[in-house]
């Protein structure tokens, strides 16, 4: 059995996840899925293997032998399409030899091409939208029977809260929960609100039962995931009022505000799942993102004391045009609020540079921006225009390729420098490690992260992935604390 993530950003194009998992089901049929993109697509695979092994496959980490090839796509950039695209042409080599096996493309890219994709790329069998996927065997039926077959409707209520995931990722300490799906933020350049739909929470009693699930399972680590989880909002049924939704009820309706629980309440009832269980959540929205929340983290030792707060651009007008809600004083004001309440707390950020109209003062006011931050680390684009979006209807995308790389090699210089500084911080000091699995240089050597995010090595001794360990860095690379156990 052979699990593998390369590249285990949260972002973009960069996550790759081969697994293979016969659970105990007899040599039936098999799938391959392939995952790019943000965790939220990792976390959807681990429904749709969930959903296949139901009905009898297994899954395997060689796509030559599949019957089935899943890939679940990413449609942020143009570049993070590209990749699926090459990558299509690869199995379509296969496909050659086999013409029995099925193709499937799910995920964003499957909902904003929709049957474009059928007519595009040949190879492809089935194109599958994420609120579609209880669907999936359906669909692989009609391909069974000669078709080939689409589902891209999107909901306003699936959430998947009633399917156990099978955890994919084979380190058996950290898993991903998915606590809320699609955005309703619109961001003039994000194509997400187009691919995932509106944003619908998850109930609260499911949440917390599968945080419990995998605690007893030996898991130690949950990563409590939504596009915008400040906005968290449990379903009606968990108002106060007990009061059912009825057609008139909007998400936004005045009526339903503060009627049932929020976030950091939610964040609360996890943490008490067990101290032992520690938490973290992504993606913070700086426009929503409360006291309250900060308070709680500060309360509970077992939530970690690190927030991903996507900037953007450091320039209000850039902000304004983007819709993203606030400004810089604003978001400024909400890392002080972090540093207050939390002293110690690790914070990384998202940056997309050469957005349009964007001048070059303004582009300065993001790397000063990055100045009086200094992130601990950050995840950092070029702006990549894509369509249906506001940005592509109705503003030009006039920054030139070569400035916006330009710009954004001095973003990640200055990034590197700033990771170096805070990275080199935690020397001399002593970490609470969760191990994680054997670090990739030395099998003599465990990784794991500390509370802030901050990847620490230290000797192995008789620890095992699992294990709390206190580690004394003792020196640094520009993103790793080397240490010993003491
Ligand atoms: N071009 C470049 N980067 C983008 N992001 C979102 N949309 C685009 C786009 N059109 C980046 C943002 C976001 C992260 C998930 O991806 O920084 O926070
Ligand atoms: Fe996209 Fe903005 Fe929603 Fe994030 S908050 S998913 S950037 S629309």
């Amino acid at each position: 059995m052979e699990n593998k993530v390369i590249d285990e950003s949260r972002q973009g194009e960069a996550l790759l996840l081969n697994v293979d998992k016969n659970i105990d089901k007899p040599a039936g049929r098999q799938v391959f899925i392939e995952s790019y993109g943000c965790a939220m697509n990792f976390s959807d695979s681990e429904i749709v293997a969930s959903i296949l092994i139901e009905k009898g496959y297994s899954t395997t980490s060689d796509y030559k032998s599949a019957d089935l090839i899943l890939v679940n796509t990413c449609a942020i950039r143009e570049n993070a399409e590209q990749r699926v695209r090459n990558r299509l042409k690869e199995f379509n080599v296969v496909k050659r030899h086999n013409p029995k096996l099925m193709v499937g493309v799910m995920g964003c890219m499957a909902e904003r091409l929709k049957t474009q994709f059928l007519e595009q790329e040949k190879i492809v069998d089935i194109v599958v939208g994420p609120d579609a996927y209880r669907e999936l065997p359906n669909l692989i039926e009609t391909v069974e029977g000669g078709q080939k077959a689409v589902n891209v409707l999107l909901s306003r209520e699936e959430t998947y809260a009633d399917i156990s995931p099978v955890r994919l990722d084979s380190n058996g300490v950290t898993a991903f929960i998915s606590i809320m799906r699609g955005c309703d933020n619109m961001c003039s350049f994000c194509v997400v609100p187009f691919t995932r739909g509106r944003e619908r929470s998850r109930d609260p009693e499911s949440i917390v039962a599968e945080a419990k699930l995998l605690f007893e399972q030996g898991y130690r680590e949950v990563t409590l995931l939504g596009q915008n989880v400040d906005s968290y909002k449990a379903p009606p049924k968990y108002s106060p009022k007990g009061r059912t939704l009825n057609a008139s009820d909007s998400p936004h309706s005045g009526e339903l505000e503060g009627a049932s629980i929020s976030f950091s309440k939610l964040l609360e009832m996890v943490a008490q799942v067990s101290p032992d269980l520690r938490i973290r959540f992504s993606t913070s929205h700086p426009k929503d993102m409360t006291d309250d929340v900060l308070h709680i983290m500060a309360k509970y030792d077992n939530i970690c004391k690190y927030i991903h707060l996507p900037i953007q651009s450091g320039n209000s007008r850039v902000l304004e045009m983007m819709n993203r809600g606030y400004k810089r004083e604003w978001y400024l004001e909400r890392i002080a609020a972090i540093r207050r309440i939390i002293p110690e707390c690790g914070i990384s950020t998202d940056i997309m540079t050469g957005f349009c109209s964007e001048t070059e003062e303004e582009h300065r006011d993001t790397l000063s921006l990055m100045e009086e931050v200094k992130y601990d680390f950050a995840y950092m684009f070029a702006y990549s225009e894509r369509p249906k979006t506001q940005a592509e209807r109705k503003l030009e995308d006039d920054v030139p390729e070569e400035v916006k790389q330009r710009r954004l090699a001095e973003i990640v210089a200055l990034q590197q420098k700033h990771s170096a500084e805070r990275t080199k911080l935690g020397v001399g000091k002593v970490h609470r490690v969760l191990v994680e699995r054997v670090s990739k240089k030395s099998d003599q050597q465990l990784s794991g992260r500390n509370s802030q995010n901050s990847v620490v090595v230290f000797d192995k001794h008789n620890f095992k992935p699992g294990d709390y360990v206190n580690v004394l860095a003792e020196s640094c690379t520009v993103a790793t604390l080397i240490g010993k156990a003491v």
